[in-house]
């Protein structure tokens, strides 16, 4: 369920035509729905009913300030992955004692400005952190809230790119060590041991791997509890699919039914840190058709965004559904093409080999689930100006990030000595 849906021949984003959108602030842009972020995270936090739950929205999945501070207002904590993702969550007036800081290698500084800022949790991911961590916090002369990531080693059945919770990851500590270190942590005056953490991977579309992975975890809490560490909050992490295309996730009720009958008997707080889920199908990318070109028997669309805007289809071999902006006539005839951005890789494609009714130069088209992992992974690359991103809610719409400027491209940049004046061009007489 989301609330982009054509009225009138018209592609809307809630009450406002996409295409106002695009007039106003050009293409490439992403547009976000206020609506739809609001219906699913409220979904999400009613299926946990019975739980003490915290949503711990992952920033890396869409990182605007103007979404984060949406969450925020919800009440929602978050999950992060660095100083800068932190700094964010601050500036939308995110509450760190609902932080989590997650990730496989937090360096001091970042440790310190999370301590400093009173995170609630920090996930450590190896026994080297758990040392970082103390004497970070003996420095600052703080204790550290800490919670293990553990390695459950389960298969998640997704991408190999987005799999976490598998024993050759590079994520989390095995269970054994985990153990170890649990008895360790609790002697350490720097250390204030708070719960377990685990998360498996993203983009799931069966129950089950969730299901074994939280059995695994609650064995080795039981384990630890046997011993006199009791801990406070259990972390199941993010990784809830989406559907871009035919897949069939399990519903956010379903999820948290699992997730509930997996905790029965479990009496401490639930943390989860849920990225696409919240913000996938809350985002489309407008694009323009800059130019319809056949080689061959091919035929390319080539638009305006690119892998640059958008790098799933590229690095995941990800599918994007693709719709024109206005519906094309009834009974309009659809063609075999690939949409391609204007970069120089023969990698940069949105879609391959798509059944689209052709559109001609000018015409707006929509690429859907790009709320999740799109703008937040964008680049520079060709040095492109990033997209401008924008958050409609009923029918106001907020210029949430700028368009980048041929200026931003080259803020920071230096020059040795400066740039040669350019000289006068003259054409040479023949
Ligand atoms: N927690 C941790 C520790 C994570 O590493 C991630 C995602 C999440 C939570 C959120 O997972 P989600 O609920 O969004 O599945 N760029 C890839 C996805 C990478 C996910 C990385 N970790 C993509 O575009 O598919």
């Amino acid at each position: 369920m989301n609330h982009f849906q054509p009225r009138r021949g018209q592609l809307h984003a809630e009450r406002i035509p996409v295409a106002t959108l695009a007039e106003a602030h050009g293409t490439p842009l992403y547009v976000y729905s206020t609506a739809t972020l609001t219906r699913h995270w409220k979904v999400l936090k009613g299926s946990l009913r019975g739980l003490d739950a915290t949503i711990c929205y992952a920033v890396k999945a869409n990182s605007n300030l103007a979404v984060l501070a949406h969450f925020a207002r919800l009440g929602s904590g978050f999950d992060i992955v660095s100083g800068g993702e932190l700094y964010r969550v601050l500036k939308a007036g995110g509450h760190p004692a609902k932080v989590v800081f997650s990730g496989v290698g937090k360096r001091d500084d970042e440790l310190a400005f999370a301590l400093d800022a009173g995170v609630g949790t920090i996930n450590v991911e190896s026994a080297g952190e758990l040392v970082r961590l103390s004497a970070v916090a003996r420095r600052l002369k703080v204790r550290a809230p800490v919670a293990l990531r553990v390695n459950p080693d389960v298969d998640p059945r997704t991408h190999p790119y987005i799999a976490t919770g598998l024993r050759e990851s590079k994520f989390g500590i095995p269970v054994a060590e985990a153990r170890r270190l649990y008895h360790q942590a609790v002697k350490d005056p720097h250390l204030d041991v708070r719960g377990v953490a685990c998360h498996i991977g993203s983009q799931l579309t069966t129950l089950r791997p969730f299901v074994d992975a939280v059995g695994r975890v609650r064995a080795l809490a039981a384990d630890l509890a046997g011993a006199g560490i009791r801990l406070r909050h259990l972390d199941v992490g993010g990784g809830l699919g989406v559907t871009y295309r035919d897949e069939q996730p399990p519903s956010p009720d379903q999820y948290g039914a699992a997730i509930r009958k997996a905790l029965a008997g479990w009496e401490g707080a639930v943390h989860l840190e849920p990225g696409r889920v919240l913000v996938g199908n809350a985002g489309v990318l407008l694009t323009r058709v800059i130019q319809v070109k056949r080689s061959g028997k091919k035929t390319f669309v080539v638009v305006d965004a690119a892998m640059n805007d958008l790098v799933r289809p590229a690095f995941y071999g990800a599918w994007h559904a693709i719709e024109p902006v206005v519906a094309p006539p009834a009974g309009a005839r659809a063609v075999t093409c690939d949409v391609v951005g204007p970069v120089c890789e023969s990698s940069d494609f949105l879609a391959r080999g798509r059944k689209l009714v052709l559109p001609a130069e000018g015409d707006l088209l929509c690429i859907r689930t790009a709320g999740a992992y799109g703008f937040t992974m964008s680049s520079n690359y060709n040095s492109r100006p990033r997209a401008a991103e924008v958050l409609v809610d009923g029918d106001r719409a907020l210029l949430a990030r700028q368009r980048e400027t041929y200026p931003d491209l080259i803020r920071g940049e230096a020059l040795a000595r400066p740039a040669p004046k350019p000289r006068p061009f003259r054409r040479r007489r023949g």
